[in-house]
Parts: structure tokens; sequence; C-alpha cells
């Protein structure tokens, strides 16, 4: 039986009440809460439901966890099979773009969203999981123009036309268009003001326009939106930890990483792991006591760390183990690395590429931090700054190098080299305290 989805594209193997499911766990990806749930539920119901299996296949590779990317592995299996047999023509796309990503040719399945979205621009599941990935390869104009392409196809009175217009915020400024940033995700929030993604868009616009006290009324105002049952939280956290960091109100950091960025359960996230290591690393830069955080946070490292499935996780992994003074744990992570590239095939698989001219060489970096090596940091990531945005991640996030090399250069008594790197902050964001305090420390140095 084939029906739609309430953008007018066809489902395969789909009773009315199993669209009805993909609809809603669509809505719930939307808002950053956990699909699967009602993904089960609906492929339980109608176990030949294509893209109910194909969804779940894209959340576990989304998540840039090797342990639910073996998942997915199974799953492509699933949707083969059924492929195989009969399936829509937009359904097989998917299918080639799942294969793509699974087999780690990022840049391809990046291609493959492209042609599936310029046949059908509506495809709400594509858009998300392109935007995605957009992000992870760190190309800022296409996080913009991939949801421009699409949004004059999108109805505005649709339910989920508002998120479509909150990614665009988002591309508009990792895009360099703040003030437009801006007012799109505003605009987004007007129409659903649990859109935590577009919370999170303005949150960037606020901090790229270096408007510190605004962002931080704004996210504050917000905590009921953003706090609360959804995947997002510990990340829009740490924008607020970035208001409050810049305000110097230490004590707020702290409260704030602890109620909403501290790892918690089990498996907790990655992306809720890199976004402690994000915070506290900041933190760990300015010499700033955190109590027993980062062997807590070092602990949930652990288990993943030798994963070297993505090279931004992999350089959070290590801020953990360097600030913890868990050098053996570093070692390892380092030696991890050294292994899959040895072994992997770098021409196709996009993390490898990354890894071997960005991740390693800004782990090496961090490990000589933590052994007071300032000058080898500055040799380290001083060559590759440009080349940073290949491991992905937005602006704020990659600003933790950044820092992390100024912080070098200031310690290794590196003077024109520090005063270059403050001169291009300020320019950047003339109002930010700490690029101050940063120029302060600079005309004190002998
Ligand atoms: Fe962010």
């Amino acid at each position: 039986m084939t029906t739609r989805d309430n953008t007018g594209l066809d489902l395969s193997a789909a009773a009315p009440e199993t669209a009805a499911k993909f609809d809603a766990a669509l809505r719930e990806l939307a808002l950053w809460r956990n699909p699967i749930a009602i993904l089960n539920a609906a492929t339980d119901e109608e176990p030949k439901f294509i893209m109910g299996h194909i969804f779940k296949a894209y959340m576990d590779m989304a998540s840039t966890d090797r342990r639910y990317a073996n998942m997915a592995a199974q799953r492509l299996e699933i949707i083969e099979d059924l492929c195989t047999k009969n399936c829509l023509a937009r359904e097989r796309l998917h299918l080639d773009v799942l294969r793509q990503w699974h087999a780690g040719d990022w840049i391809a399945a990046s291609r493959g969203f492209d042609h599936l979205l310029a046949t059908y621009p509506t495809d709400f599941l594509a858009l998300w999981m392109a935007h995605q990935l957009d992000f992870y390869l760190g190309h800022s104009a296409r996080i913009r123009d991939r949801i421009a392409d699409v949004l004059p196809f999108w109805d505005p009175t649709h339910p989920l036309y508002s998120f479509v217009q909150g990614m665009h915020a988002f591309g508009l400024e990792e895009a360099g268009e703040t003030e437009r940033a801006l007012a799109a995700g505003l605009s987004a929030l007007n129409a659903e003001p649990r859109d935590v993604w577009s919370i999170h868009a303005v949150a960037h616009a606020y901090e790229m326009l270096g408007d510190f006290d605004r962002g931080a009324d704004f996210m504050d105002a917000g905590t009921d939106s953003w706090s609360q049952q959804n995947v997002l939280v510990s990340h829009n956290a740490i924008h607020t930890i970035l208001y409050r960091l810049e305000q110097g109100d230490l004590a707020r950091v702290l409260d704030l990483y602890d109620a909403y960025v501290q790892p918690s359960g089990k498996t907790p996230a990655l992306l809720g792991l890199v976004d402690g290591s994000s915070a506290l690393w900041r933190l760990h830069l300015d010499g700033t006591e955190t109590g027993d955080r980062w062997q807590r946070l070092a602990n949930s490292w652990a288990p993943v760390a030798e994963q070297a499935f993505c090279a931004f996780n992999d350089v959070h992994a290590m801020m953990a183990f360097v600030a913890a003074g868990r050098d053996t744990e570093a070692a390892r992570l380092l030696a991890a690395l050294d292994r899959v590239l040895e072994q992997g095939d770098l021409k196709h698989n996009t993390n490898l590429a990354v890894t071997a001219t960005v991740g390693r060489p800004i782990c090496a970096s961090l490990q000589a931090f933590g052994r007071a090596d300032y000058s080898a940091v500055v040799d380290g990531l001083l060559p590759i700054r440009d080349q940073v945005i290949r491991f992905g991640g937005s602006h704020a996030q990659r600003d933790v190098v950044e820092r992390t090399l100024l912080e070098a250069a200031l310690r290794d008594n590196q003077k024109s080299l520090a005063e270059a790197l403050i001169s291009e902050r300020l320019n950047h964001r003339p109002n930010s305290p700490y690029n101050r305090q940063k120029t302060a420390q600079l005309a004190a140095m002998a």
C-alpha cells in the first residue's frame, strides 16, 4: 500500500496510520527529540515500511558514533532487501545516500542529497540530514544555500515550514549574514517557540554580533523552551555559557555546566561530551579551577575515545584527557588515530582525510599543550589554521582551537604572533571582553 506524508510525498508500504507516525517522527526530529520509539512502533506494525527503516539508519549515521553506525549496517541490509523487491524512486535515492554515508564518503553522500532534494525539495528528512552533514563537513555556504534552494517549494502554512526557516537562519549565520540570520531565527521562533535549532541560530547570531548581554537575556528568557526534553540542551547551554564567560560570571558558568552539560546516563550522546569539553577547555586555557569536572568528563569519554570515527569528536576527547592529566588515555587515542590512518582509504573516507590533515595535528598539539610545550602547539596549529573548518562544527566551536593557539603564543612569549591573532579577533569582535583581556595581557608582556 502506498500513501503520502504530510508534505505530499509518497511512502511505500505505509497505511495511513503508519504515515501519521512518520509525520509525528519528523516533528520530533524537528524539535530535536528522539523519534526512534515512534519509528520502532511504525516498523513493528509494518515491517516493510521502508522510510521508517531509512529514518532510523539516518539517526544512527547522524550520531557520529561508531556504535550506532554499526547498527546502521543491519538496517541497510533490511532496506536493500526491501528495495530489491519493490521501492519508490525517492526511497532508492535515500538508500544510495545512506550507502555512501555509511561507507565513509560524506562528500558523495552530500552530493546524493543535492540530487535527491533537487527532485524532492519538500523531503524534510533529507533536508534535515543534509543540513547536519553540511555542518559536519564545514561547508558554511552550503549550510545556508541548501536551505535557500528548497525554501520556495515549501508552503508557509505547513507545520514544518518554520523549522526550515530556522535551518536557513543557522546557515545564514554560518555564512556570515548575521543580521539576516537573527531576523530569520526570531521569525521562526514566532511560529514555534520550542524550536531549539532556531533558538540555537539566534544564540549564534548574538555571539557573532558580540552582543553578549542581549544573547544572555535571550537565552535566560527562553530557558524553559531550550532546556527540556531535547538532544540540544547541552549545546544551547554552552552558548549561554559563552555569554556568561564574556561577562566574567564564572559562578553562573559552572552552575550552567552542572545543570545542563555535565554528562549523565550510561551512554551520553557524543554531542553532549563535545559540549562539555568545549566549555571546560575555555576555562582550562584561562587556568580556572573546575574541581572534578574534567575527571568525570574524561570518564565519559573513555569508552568511546578510540573510535577514530569523527575527527571533531576525537579532538574534544583529547581535550578531556589532557586537562584531566590522563596521559595514557591521550596516548591511546592518538595511537588509535594512527592505526586507522595506516589502514584506511584516505581518498574515499572523508573523516580519515580530515583526521590526517586536521584532527591528528590538533590532537597532538593538545597533548603538547598538556606538557607545557607551547612552541610545539604553535608549530602544530599555525600551519593548519585555514584547514580547521574541514573538521566541521560552527565558528563558535572552532574558536576553541584559535584560543588554544593564542594562549600557546602568549605562554611561549611569541609576541608578534599573539599580537596578530589578537588583532584579528578584535577586528571581528571589538567589544569582546575576552579579546580585550588578551590585549591587556599582551601589553603586560616584557
Ligand atoms: Fe552552536
